[in-house]
């Protein structure tokens, strides 16, 4: 059995948040089998490391999405991040001290904290983005209303 699996409904509609979202289950599901088969500590660190500096891009990616499209919650967000990176620094503290106890505690905080920060925070923002992007569609339309994909033909203008 796959100890996290991404299911569809997970999905933002941001295609690069949601291809590094995969990426971020890939790896928590490989820190978690290096653990499950006792591979040596040297590569649950090395896979561990690998994830944790991923994560980092991937923030400053989704923050950079929120810059630029002066999305309004931005600060409770990156506030967000920010507590995830204090508590994650602490369990990678405690693994690097040889307790393999807080690998597993750390495979199931990253679990968790991935799905309820999706569901809730990213969420959020996906909708935020569909929302602009629905604006900029009928502001296109109300431009140009004798255009030839305009809404009142069966296919949609796709931006
Ligand atoms: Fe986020």
């Amino acid at each position: 059995m796959v100890f996290f699996e991404w299911k569809e409904q997970y999905e933002l509609g941001i295609p690069h948040i949601d291809l590094q979202h995969t990426m971020i289950v890939n790896m928590i599901n490989e820190l978690y089998m290096s653990l499950e088969t006792r591979e040596e500590e040297d590569t649950t660190s090395k896979i561990l490391e690998k994830l944790l500096c991923y994560v980092e891009d991937h923030f400053a990616s989704e923050e950079a999405a929120m810059r630029e499209n002066n999305y309004p919650h931005q600060d409770a967000h990156l506030a967000a991040h920010d507590a995830f990176r204090v508590k994650v620094t602490r369990l990678h503290h405690t693994h690097r001290t040889g307790e393999k106890i807080a690998g597993y505690e750390l495979s199931e905080f990253l679990k968790d904290w991935l799905l309820e920060h999706i569901a809730q925070v990213d969420k959020a923002f996906g909708v935020f983005v569909s929302q602009l992007s629905e604006k900029a569609k009928e502001s296109f339309f109300r431009q140009n209303p004798d255009h030839p994909l305009s809404k009142n033909t069966e296919s949609p203008l796709v931006f």
